[in-house]
């Protein structure tokens, strides 16, 4: 009996055991703040939730100047309007194949075990696993029955996660995860948990707060360790998430509820170093962040309204910084204020080749 159950990982999927990853963030999860967490030491992220139905009829590509496999779709696709010759295909999710290979799980936002089938389908060929987000209380997300909404139709959940492992895994030998948050008492925790591990999942995140609690309020531990015992006793990993700081924290919390793994958002949503672990000299200070940062967006040339949002998350409001970004309207600009003299000459290409004008500052 000292023997530990495990559900067994196929061979392309990864064991989320003494694991500390990046959790889905919608915006701020994309793809260059996913290479950022990695470059810092996160042993696995995971992508911004993306809804089924935005990925089914999506097309597949390789895109060589960014060295990223793309899934793309015509603007007008949905709209009336008819499609212009220059209009540019709408990037609805992407991946690193070099950089991301082994390390990226795919979240899927259903409440469809079709549609969720379907959707993984397209992408399960080059991701090192698909999750379920049952856990959003945005109204975007429940008002369809997605996310945080799943927690109430447990049936429908676990139809989700039974078609996923009946379908995906047989074929494109990756596992089917889940991320829930906790229900009001730890009896109701407990009866949805033991449904959930029994569906074939490879493991399971729990985000440390019920549906209505606001992000500012302090995570709840006490139901952490019941949860962590009901997934050994099916051979589930079992992740925690919520007011996770650092690597280091996560490993003390790892061993003090007898959790698997941890997951890290907000924090590492202001400072992804957090995944430095303290004997490596922990976090690191936002200024060589950013650089990290923005070298990446140069190099994968993101959105650049992406690129500006997560400045404003990266850098201290306090910091006079802050205040200078705001008025940037390009790369250019950008590089120019924070005085990366050496990197101006790709963001000058990088504002070409995203038609940005690159002396556009909003001041002359
Ligand atoms: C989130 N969260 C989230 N969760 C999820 O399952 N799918 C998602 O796409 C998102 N998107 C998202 C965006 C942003 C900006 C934030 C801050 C959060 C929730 C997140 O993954 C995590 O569960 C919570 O933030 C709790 O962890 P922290 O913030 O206490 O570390």
């Amino acid at each position: 009996t000292s023997e530990l159950k495990k559900v067994p990982i196929p061979r392309k999927g990864v064991d989320y055991r003494g694991k500390i990853v990046l959790a889905p963030m919608v915006r701020s999860g994309e793809l260059p703040s996913r290479l950022l967490a990695l470059h810092y030491g996160a042993d696995l992220v995971w992508g911004p939730e993306t809804v089924d139905r935005s990925m089914i009829g999506t097309t597949r590509r390789y895109n060589p100047d960014t060295k990223t496999i793309e899934w793309t779709r015509k603007p007008s696709q949905g709209s009336s309007a008819p499609p212009g010759p220059d209009v540019k295909d709408s990037i609805i999710y992407r991946v690193h194949p070099e950089k991301e290979a082994g390390k990226l799980i795919f979240q899927i936002g259903t409440s469809n075990p079709d549609l969720a089938v379907q959707a993984a389908r397209l992408v399960a060929a080059d991701v090192a696993g698909i999750d379920v987000n049952a856990g959003c209380p945005k109204p975007f997300s429940t008002h369809d029955g997605m996310g945080a909404a799943l927690l109430k139709t447990p049936d429908k959940l676990c139809a989700i996660l039974e078609a996923l492992v009946a379908n995906i895994v047989p074929e494109f030998e990756i596992g089917i995860s889940v991320k829930i948050r906790i229900l009001e008492t730890a009896e109701l925790t407990e009866a949805l948990v033991r449904r959930l591990v029994a569906t074939g999942i490879a493991g399971l995140t729990v985000h440390c707060r019920t549906t209505p609690m606001r992000p500012r309020e302090r995570a709840i531990r006490g139901q952490l360790r019941m949860i962590a015992n009901v997934c050994h006793e099916a051979g589930v990993a079992c992740v925690m998430n919520g007011d996770v700081g650092s690597r280091d924290e996560a490993l003390q919390l790892i061993q003090e509820y007898g959790v698997d793994g941890a997951m890290i958002a907000t924090q590492a949503e202001k400072n992804p170093s957090c995944f430095r672990a303290e004997a490596e000299g922990g976090p690191l200070p936002w200024a060589d962040v950013v650089r990290q940062y923005i070298q990446y967006t140069l190099e994968l040339e993101n959105k650049f309204g992406n690129t500006k949002f997560m400045l404003t998350q990266l850098i201290p409001g306090k910091s006079p910084v802050y205040r200078d970004i705001s008025p940037c309207k390009s790369y250019t600009r950008i590089c120019e204020m924070l005085g990366y003299d050496d990197l101006m000459e790709r963001a000058r290409e990088v504002d070409l080749i995203l038609d940005i004008d690159p002396g556009n500052s909003g001041k002359q």
